[in-house]
């Protein structure tokens, strides 16, 4: 549990407040390149960390994600138009480039310098991975996060996002607590997918052998090394270790056999809060070793893919309005919670909490241990920014470049040293481009 001071204080994440200001220092997935591909094309609506911004790609190719609110008299400029180098207010024809610079006054009787004057805030923009990074710190940006994912031809990974109409970190407690996931995704954790050079009986043989893994947790420089480990073949563990890395992402260990990790594809997640009581959920997939074919990419990525069905503005189409398409029948027949999708279950149970979950009254358990660790890494370091001291990590992009890894070990050896090497990622996407075994 959490006292109430505390729940604010992990939750709140608008400008000014200890956990925003965290964020602002970590550059921050903001947008899809698929949103902004065309330059002169429409502008979005974004909102991050309770800012309303209006993202645009320029005629000469540049990013502009600025306040979305035009200076003059605050009108929303997504309605604006996208020329020229620049999105003009269509109000009063106001105009700004992708700094925020305002460029034009055009509804002023003289040039009175008005425009030299005036400049919305405006952050710096990148991209990476089929991903337009944000870093709304207000200073000079750190390195971007070197996500493994990020360097990966686009025919080796796939990356999407999907709304959740809850606090950023519910969801971030549903996407590292691996005890629910013999319940709540009960029927679909073997769900059918085409990765089947992936699906190995050994390690599914390893997960049903032993259903009550013992979870300890490690500090990393980027986060947490969450680790679960079986009782496997007699003297040896299945262990599967999960990373989190700061401050919303999470890695999968795959369900390869143990001694192909190596070479096994991988997922990824992220959330990101558009406000106190919303969050994208991103999913990446990362394949190093194996280029997708036509229906693994439309599993990862399709609207009715994996993370789907979501609609153009990639919000679920089954959500809380029509109980995430809850079916008593199948509950009763063939499926633990009558809902379709991993991720439309995890969405149901997660906003069911509210949108921020009073965590005064939970009664924790043992399984909790990774949740709690969460809590504690993420207000510690919360309360070091406020006295002064920025996270290590935001400033080190080179240590997100990490894999999960699924392992085999003998009892004695333990996991954070049997599993050092496999959670190296490639160093060059190049590396990854060797061939398949068999
Ligand atoms: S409100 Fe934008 S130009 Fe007047
Ligand atoms: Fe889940």
């Amino acid at each position: 549990m959490l006292n109430a001071a505390d729940n604010t204080l992990l939750t709140q994440v608008g400008p000014g407040t200890p956990m925003g200001n965290l964020f602002r220092r970590f550059w921050l997935p903001a947008l899809l390149e698929e949103e902004l591909a065309e330059p002169d094309g429409a502008p979005v609506k974004l909102r991050l960390l309770g800012e309303d911004l209006v993202a645009f790609r320029a005629t000469d190719g540049r990013i502009g994600i600025l306040d979305a609110y035009c200076a003059h008299r605050r009108v929303h400029l997504y309605f604006g138009r996208n020329e020229e180098n620049g999105i003009r207010c269509v109000y009063h024809g106001w105009k700004f480039g992708v700094d925020g610079q305002c460029l034009e006054t055009p509804s002023e009787p003289v040039d009175n310098g008005i425009a030299r004057r005036v400049k919305l805030t405006s952050y710096p923009a990148a991209e990476r991975g089929g991903v337009i990074w944000v870093y709304m710190g207000g200073d000079a940006p750190p390195p971007l996060p070197d996500f493994e994912w990020s360097r990966m031809p686009e025919t080796q990974r796939t990356v999407t996002k999907r709304v959740q109409r809850s606090n950023w970190a519910q969801a971030v407690e549903g996407g590292i607590d691996s005890s629910h996931v013999s319940f709540l995704h009960k029927h679909n954790v073997k769900q059918p997918n085409p990765f089947k050079f992936q699906d190995s009986p050994l390690s599914w043989k390893y997960l049903e052998l032993d259903r009550h893994p013992v979870f300890s947790v490690d500090d990393a420089d980027y986060g947490l090394l969450i680790n679960a480990r079986r009782n496997a073949d007699p003297g040896t563990y299945y262990w599967r270790v999960t990373q989190f890395l700061l401050p919303f992402y999470t890695l999968t260990p795959p369900t390869v056999d143990p001694d192909g990790c190596e070479r096994a594809a991988y997922y990824g997640h992220a959330w990101v809060p558009i406000d106190d009581h919303q969050c994208w959920t991103w999913s990446f997939h990362a394949s190093p070793h194996h280029v997708y074919s036509p229906e693994e990419r439309e599993f990862l990525q399709g609207r009715n893919g994996i993370w789907g069905p979501i609609d153009e503005r990639y919000y679920p189409t089954l959500n809380m309005d029509n109980d995430y398409g809850l079916d008593r029948d199948r509950q009763r027949r063939d499926n633990f919670t009558g809902i379709d999708g991993i991720q439309n279950q995890d969405a149901a149970v997660q906003e069911s909490m509210g949108t921020i979950v009073d965590r005064s009254k939970e009664r924790l358990g043992q399984s909790d241990l990774a949740i709690v660790r969460f809590r504690r890494l993420m207000l510690k370091l919360a309360r070091e920014l406020q006295a002064g001291q920025a996270p290590r990590a935001a400033a080190a992009g080179e240590l997100f470049n990490v894999r999960p890894v699924t392992v085999l070990l003998p009892a004695g050896v333990p996991v954070a040293q049997g599993a050092a090497r496999l959670m190296h990622a490639a160093a060059t996407p190049q590396e990854n481009l060797a061939p398949m075994p068999g």
